[in-house]
Order: structure tokens, then C-alpha cells, then sequence
């Protein structure tokens, strides 16, 4: 039996295509999620955006400490890898769902599938980089998203079931973004067509420290003041904690600024797509961003998804490098290639996994 782990936003709506291309093969498969998101607009809204079949169990482990969420996630997924007998988990992506499913299949003796293998940050300060790396050590299948992801594997003496996939974000997107075209968060937020910047930070290194997001903040603002455009700042739960708990609040309720709460995945594709340019320490939107050639920047010091650098400046929190970045836009030195492959990622996985059912189990 195969077993499918997802726990977060990013995970739900990458890992749909692949559920879809199962479903199409009518393989059977116990979908588990462990809750890591569980606010409505996190989670519920996501699975409803995206059609998934709700959850055969839902560990319900919710917002905890790095050790906590992670040991809570493997002691409440072991007794379901028994019972179900799952011979094969895959998992996706960098999150503490991530390294905890892959280490509580690997010591039932149990294949484990890594979708997104490969990609590295280097700054191990992160701890999605942490997960990244540990997981793609002890992963059975390694489906890296692009040639990159597999030089990295390769360096690191990872050359056994490794296969480049494409990334399932462009499945995902090009079976949503026709959905889009009636989404009526514009209207909703009071924002024109390409006359916003849309911004989202959430990482712990960019948003846990006071100082780093008043920096963040002066940086927004200088953004505004260059362009004359709005900045439209969709919050994720745990930025709008820090916002609340450090006071700034207020500092971010002027006309020049539209905040809005996390929204489902087809408004947040209409709201990316009609964007003037995207700011971002996200690594899938710096993915989505990339596909719908939207002019991009980087929050951050480091990039895992160097494919995007034709047109992402890696900005960190820095005012000049925006500027140098907004006269790249200008110049026309930003461009796009196909680098995340052509929607086809979801086939590749479900081919690889075949293929490795096949030999192996
Ligand atoms: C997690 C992942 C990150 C991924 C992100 C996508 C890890 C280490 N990090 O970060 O790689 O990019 O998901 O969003 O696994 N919160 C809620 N409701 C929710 C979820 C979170 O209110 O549904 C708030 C809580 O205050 C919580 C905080 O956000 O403490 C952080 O949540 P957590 O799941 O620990 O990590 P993310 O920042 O979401």
C-alpha cells in the first residue's frame, strides 16, 4: 500500500497533481495528514480549493516546538504504517512532516518517496534545509524537480533511483489557473491590475526577530514610495503573530498598505498574476512566481531554487538592491525559461514509482 504525508499549505496543494495522476491509474493509496496547518484558511479552504478527498487520517498535531511537532507527527504516523500496511511513503518537500515521515518509515523498513529532492539553500540556519538534506539521505526515491536538484544529490554521493521529474507546481498551476480567471479578490481588496506589489514573508528567520521586521517593513515601504504602487501583504498566520506580539500592527495600517488574511489557492494565483512584481522569502512562490514571468524579488540571503535567478534578484532586506532590481525590470534583463519543466512532473513521479514498485517491493 502506498501512503501519501502532507501537513502544510505548500505540501497539500503540490502533492494534488500527484493524487490526481493516481487516482487517474486507480492505484490504491491512504492519504495522511498530519495538521501541522489546521487554521481553516491553511488547510480546510486549501483541500476545498484543490477538490482533495478529505484525509484518511488527520494526526491532528497542529503548532508546537521544532522537537515536539516532529516527535508528535512519527509517534501518532507509526501505528498507521503498521496497520495499513504501507510499503512505500512518499513525502514532499523540507517541512518537520517531512523529516518526520520519512524517519518513521525508514525504521519500520518501510520505502520512502521524496518529492522535491535535491534542492539546497546552504544556509543551514534554516531548518527546511536541516530537513531537506536529512530526508534525501535516507530517502528509497529521489524525485528531483529539475537538473539542479540532481547535481546537488550527485555531490552529495546520491545517485541511486534519482529521477528529474519537473516540478509539480507547474501541474498544479496550469490546472488552476483557468479557475482564477473568476476569482474576485481584486474587487474584494480593493486593488487594480498591476498597480500592487504582492508580498509574503513567513519564514521564522525573516518574521521571529522585532528588528528584522521593522527592517522588512521600511523596506515595504520604500518599495511603495519608489514604484507608487500599493503593497498588497498577504499575512501568514505566524507573521501576523509576530506582528501582533512585537505591536506593528499599526505600523502597517496606512493607505499605503493592504493587508490581507491568508487566502485559498486560485485567489492567490489571480493575485500573483496580476501583480506589478512579487516580494518573497517563499520558496513555492518564488517557483509560481518564476512560471507566470512575473518580475520577482527575494527577501532573503540565499535561494534553493537558483533555476529562478534569470528573473529573481536576491535582495535579502536591502533598499538599494531593490532599486538595482526595479531598473532590471525596467532594462528588460529579467527572463523566463521553462526550468521547472512543461505540467507533465506528476506523470514522471507516478512513472518512477511504478518503476521502482516494479524492482523493489
Ligand atoms: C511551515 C514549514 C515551512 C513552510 C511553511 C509553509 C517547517 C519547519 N516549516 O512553516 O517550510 O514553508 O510551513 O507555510 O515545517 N500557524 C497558524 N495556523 C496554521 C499554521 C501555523 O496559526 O495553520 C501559526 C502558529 O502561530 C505557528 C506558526 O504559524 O506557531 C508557525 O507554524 P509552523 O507550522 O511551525 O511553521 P510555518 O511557519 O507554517
Amino acid at each position: 500500500m502506498i501512503g501519501i504525508l502532507v501537513g502544510t499549505r505548500p505540501e497539500i496543494i503540490k502533492v494534488a497533481p500527484v493524487i490526481r495522476e493516481l487516482d487517474a491509474r486507480k492505484h490504491r493509496y491512504i492519504l495522511i495528514h498530519s495538521n501541522q496547518h489546521y487554521s481553516k484558511s491553511m488547510d480546510e479552504d486549501i483541500l476545498n480549493d484543490l477538490k482533495i478527498k478529505n484525509p484518511d487520517y488527520n494526526l491532528r498535531v497542529g503548532s508546537a516546538s521544532h522537537a515536539v511537532q516532529t516527535g508528535s507527527i512519527m509517534e501518532k504516523l507509526e501505528p498507521i504504517c503498521q496497520k495499513e500496511k504501507i510499503s512505500l511513503l512518499l513525502v514532499h518537500g523540507d517541512t518537520n512532516t517531512t523529516l518526520a515521515g520519512a524517519l518513521t518509515a525508514k525504521k519500520l523498513h518501510i520505502s520512502v518517496g521524496h518529492i522535491e529532492a535535491g534542492l539546497r539553500s546552504f544556509d543551514y540556519q534554516m531548518p527546511e534545509e536541516i530537513n531537506r538534506i536529512l530526508v534525501d539521505r535516507i530517502s528509497d526515491i529521489l524525485l528531483a524537480p529539475t537538473a539542479t536538484a540532481q547535481a546537488n544529490l550527485k555531490k552529495e554521493g546520491l545517485t541511486k533511483n534519482v529521477y528529474v521529474t519537473g516540478n509539480t507546481v507547474v501541474d498544479a498551476l496550469k490546472q488552476h489557473i483557468v479557475l482564477s480567471k473568476n476569482s474576485n479578490i481584486l474587487k474584494k481588496a480593493e486593488l487594480e491590475e498591476g498597480e500592487y506589489i504582492l508580498v509574503t514573508a513567513h519564514r521564522a528567520e525573516s518574521v521571529d526577530s522585532e528588528l528584522r521586521l521593522l527592517r522588512l517593513i521600511s523596506l515595504l515601504e520604500h518599495a511603495g514610495d519608489k514604484t507608487k504602487k500599493k503593497i498588497a501583504w498577504v499575512l501568514h498566520p505566524r507573521t501576523k503573530a509576530r506582528l501582533t506580539s512585537f505591536n506593528l500592527l499599526k505600523k502597517v495600517s496606512n493607505s499605503s498598505f493592504t493587508i490581507l488574511n491568508p487566502i485559498g489557492y486560485i485567489d492567490m494565483l489571480h493575485l500573483m498574476n496580476k501583480a506589478f512584481m512579487i516580494l518573497t522569502d517563499s520558496g513555492g512562490v518564488q517557483e509560481e512566481a518564476y512560471i507566470l514571468q512575473k518580475p520577482l524579488c527575494t527577501l532573503r540571503s540565499s535561494t534553493e531554487r537558483p533555476e529562478t535567478l534569470s528573473a529573481n534578484r536576491i535582495i535579502d532586506l536591502d533598499a538599494q538592491a531593490f532599486d538595482t532590481a526595479l531598473s532590471d525590470i525596467k532594462d528588460r534583463k529579467y527572463s523566463w525559461s521553462d526550468a521547472f519543466g512543461f505540467g507533465s512532473a506528476a506523470t514522471s513521479i507516478v512513472d518512477a514509482l511504478e518503476n521502482y514498485m516494479e524492482q523493489n517491493l
